[in-house]
């Protein structure tokens, strides 16, 4: 077993930066055994596993930077895909024998959801961020649950029922999950396992295409809150899934006036009309020396259209990966409207998009 923190301690030293110039220390570290990784958190794919024709699940075990997660949290996962390095955000799914998994369904045209479901082997190292995110338990539980997921919304859906069921909760817990078809639910023996062995525990699949007797069927309405039961008023509810789910639930439960108890996580970033002030503008990118406008579209997008390829993962302001130091000029956050100031500061640039000319340590 390497002594990691010894390893710490060596690369930081200065004869190891002298060995090792012009290159970093960590840079042949990275190249000669490239799990245990320079400064980042490596992993290396222990298993992949087949949950249904279009999602996976993979085992990871993570290097010793790895400080572990809270149920129902998320990482950004960078992988090298033919030469480009991409960030994608990943909800842990589970644990096995103490490593984290992450469970990706694939996206038509989808280019890390693609990798994950054709190409990966065991093996493969990927690079992960800390677990973030706040898609968790309450600190003081409440007498009901209700989780409502559509397609591969079921990831922290299924983590944090496991959480429930390993603290030995006794609430009701109900699980409404939404999917075109039966063969598209992932986890759905894990999940039905859990209600038949938890009495507290109780499934209800939703199948949107192909019906099934029995089975409650179309997309999101309040008729499938009565036939289950729902108590909206005694219950933790959070839903995670495809835009048009997550819009349905939010409206039902702002209109019962209930928004306070439910809580909410978006794969994709809500796409928010850009202001006219911010076409066009001229955006340097100051370490690379690259110059170019940004037509009404995110620093990010105007970034990665010239060429470059900085760190993203969520592409909504929640994970902080798309840091940049931005040294002049003033930008409006896509979310709330907001203007930054003027002057040096941090900011996501995902969420970013300029008003007057910017410049950007990139
Ligand atoms: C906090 C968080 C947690 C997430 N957890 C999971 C998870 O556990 N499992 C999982 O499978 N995914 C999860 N995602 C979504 C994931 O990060 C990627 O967005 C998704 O895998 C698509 O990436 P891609 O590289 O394949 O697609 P891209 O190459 O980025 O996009 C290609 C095409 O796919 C479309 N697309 C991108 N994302 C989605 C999406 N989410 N739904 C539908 N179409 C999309 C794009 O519009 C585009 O047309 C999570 C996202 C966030 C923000
Ligand atoms: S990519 Fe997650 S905050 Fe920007």
């Amino acid at each position: 077993m390497l002594n990691l923190n010894l390893i710490d301690r060596a690369l930081a030293s200065p004869l190891a930066r002298i060995l090792s110039w012009p290159q970093s220390p960590e840079s042949y570290l990275e190249f000669l055994a490239p799990e245990v990784g320079g400064r980042s958190i490596k992993a290396t794919v222990k298993a992949v596993r087949q949950e249904t024709s279009r999602a996976v699940t993979l085992v990871l075990e993570p290097n010793h930077r790895w400080n572990g997660h809270i149920a129902g949290q998320y990482v950004s996962l960078s992988v090298s895909i033919n030469g480009r390095r991409l960030s994608r955000c990943f909800t842990i799914s589970g644990e096995e024998n103490g490593c984290p998994t992450v469970t990706i369904q694939s996206h038509d045209g989808g280019i890390v959801s693609s990798w994950a479901n054709e190409s990966v082997w065991t093996g493969d190292v990927v690079e992960l961020s800390p677990a973030a995110g706040d898609f968790v338990l309450p600190a003081t539980l409440p007498s009901r649950f209700l989780f409502i997921a559509g397609g591969s919304g079921i990831t922290p859906v299924r983590a944090l029922t496991d959480a429930l069921v390993a603290q030995a909760y006794t609430g009701r817990v109900d699980i409404l999950y939404y999917v075109p078809a039966k063969a598209d639910a992932i986890f759905l023996s894990h999940l039905q396992a859990l209600a038949a062995s938890c009495a507290n525990v109780q499934l209800h699949l939703v199948t949107t295409r192909e019906h099934e007797a029995g089975n409650l069927k179309g997309h999101f309405k309040a008729d499938h809150l009565d036939a289950i039961g729902a108590d909206l008023a005694h219950s933790a509810a959070y839903v995670c899934g495809p835009a048009g789910l997550i819009e349905a639930v939010e409206k039902h439960w702002n209109g019962a006036g209930q928004s306070e108890r439910l809580t909410l996580e978006r794969f994709r970033p809500v796409q928010v009309p850009v202001a006219a002030d911010a076409k066009g503008q001229p955006v340097l990118f100051t370490d690379s020396g690259i110059s170019t406008t940004a037509p009404g579209r995110t620093l990010l997008d105007a970034a990665e259209g010239a060429g470059l390829t900085p760190n993203a993962g969520c592409r909504q302001g929640i994970c902080r990966t798309c840091t940049c130091r931005k040294l002049s000029g003033q930008v409006r956050d896509i979310r709330t409207g907001e203007l930054s100031g003027t002057g040096e500061e941090d900011i996501a640039i995902c969420v970013s998009v300029p008003v007057t000319p910017v410049s950007i340590e990139l």
